[in-house]
């Protein structure tokens, strides 16, 4: 049996406790929060201990494994605390708000010996599992076009929910917190990122960070591909992802397949085309409105990870690829100049 501690008991945190309560071999422990009455009204319908702070929780030993749910910019600083206590780590998407601190993090779990996933929980989706079980047997032949798009709408009144909320140093804007999950999903899928030029805007909200941002991206195989991010896109839409190889396409949206359609010639829709599906609402304009089983997965896959000695499939490499792409995405529109990053372009 593992056990489990949550710091931070805001919204994503609920969504870890009821992953852990659905996995035979874990149990919420304990959990923290900063905010005054917060983990222990957390804790009273959970039946779990309320601990005072990090330190304390941090100190049981029926603690094995650390949930980060704090706001973006504080996921190193909590997350280092907690593998130097020796704990395993689930952390929150994304990584951190910076690449140093991304490092960070990565660093002192690798010199604790404790396992470290990013929530990037969309890659347990059944339309996700099955696109690579697809790419995996090549069916699309050489992939060359790829989009992820996220054109989710949020108020006003969500940036002004908590004051972490939109702001550079503790969240990032529209790509670093919504559209970061199919900007994982569109790395995952087509491989390394070699250069990106990007476009971003504030357009709906009073907030300092970007509301929409749009990016193209050549990838470290040639391939080509487009990302759009948006809490801007009243009343929002699924959040979609479109793979394109040289022998047919896959379209996802929230987190299953709508449309493949790929044969042996161009054009041919042949056995793999199943037309229109069953699109999915998912967190277009709720952001609670996320489901548990792709969390628990994830974090099934950590507990395996620690049990087999392996790597999670989601590691903090992983987590810190899409949020290199962010950072590139950030500071072309800065610069208005192409930006270049570690993927290597073919010779
Ligand atoms: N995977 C997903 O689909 C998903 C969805 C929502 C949020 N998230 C991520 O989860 C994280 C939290 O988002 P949220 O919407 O739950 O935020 P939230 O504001 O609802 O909750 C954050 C909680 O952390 C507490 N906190 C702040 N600093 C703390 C500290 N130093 N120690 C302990 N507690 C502290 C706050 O008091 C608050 O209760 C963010 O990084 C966000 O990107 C992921």
């Amino acid at each position: 049996m593992s056990g489990f501690g949550i710091v931070g008991t805001g919204v994503i945190a609920a969504m870890h406790a009821a992953a852990i309560a659905t996995l035979p071999g874990a149990r919420l422990a304990a959990v923290t929060d900063v905010a005054a009455g917060a983990a222990a009204a957390f804790a009273a319908t959970r039946g779990c201990a309320a601990e005072p702070g990090l330190d304390a929780l941090l100190a049981r030993p029926d603690v094995d494994v650390v949930c980060v749910c704090v706001p973006s910019g504080l996921h190193a600083e909590v997350g280092v605390r907690a593998a130097r206590a020796g704990k395993h780590l689930v952390v929150e998407k994304p990584i951190d708000v910076t690449l140093a601190a991304a490092d960070r993090l990565i660093e002192a779990a690798r010199t604790a010996g404790v396992a470290l996933t990013v929530i990037s929980q969309h890659r347990f989706d059944p339309g996700l599992v099955e696109l690579k079980r697809l790419l995996g047997d090549g069916v699309l032949g050489r992939l060359v076009l790829a989009e992820a798009s996220t054109k989710w709408y949020r108020t006003q009144a969500y940036y002004d929910s908590a004051a972490w909320r939109g702001t550079w140093a503790m969240d990032g804007g529209s790509l670093l917190n919504q559209g970061i999950h199919y900007v994982d999903l569109l790395r995952w899928c087509m491989g390394p990122v070699a250069e990106v030029t990007a476009l971003c805007a504030t357009q709906a909200h009073q907030v300092e960070v970007e509301d929409t941002a749009l990016a193209i991206v050549r990838f470290g195989s040639g391939a080509v591909g487009t990302i759009l991010s948006s809490t801007a896109a009243f009343p929002g839409f699924p959040q979609r992802l479109e793979v394109t190889g040289t022998d047919g396409t896959v379209i996802v949206e929230d987190g299953r397949i709508v449309r493949r359609a790929f044969g042996t010639q161009a054009g041919d829709a042949g056995p793999g085309d199943t037309g229109p599906g069953d699109g999915a609402i998912g967190a277009a304009a709720d952001p609670a409105a996320i489901e548990v089983a792709s969390h628990a997965a994830q974090i099934a896959d950590l507990l395996a990870a620690i049990e087999e000695g392996r790597e999670p499939a989601v590691d903090g490499q992983a987590g810190r690829d899409a949020l290199e792409i962010v950072r590139a995405v950030y500071e072309s529109a800065r610069t208005g100049s192409p930006v270049r990053l570690t993927g290597a372009l073919p010779s």
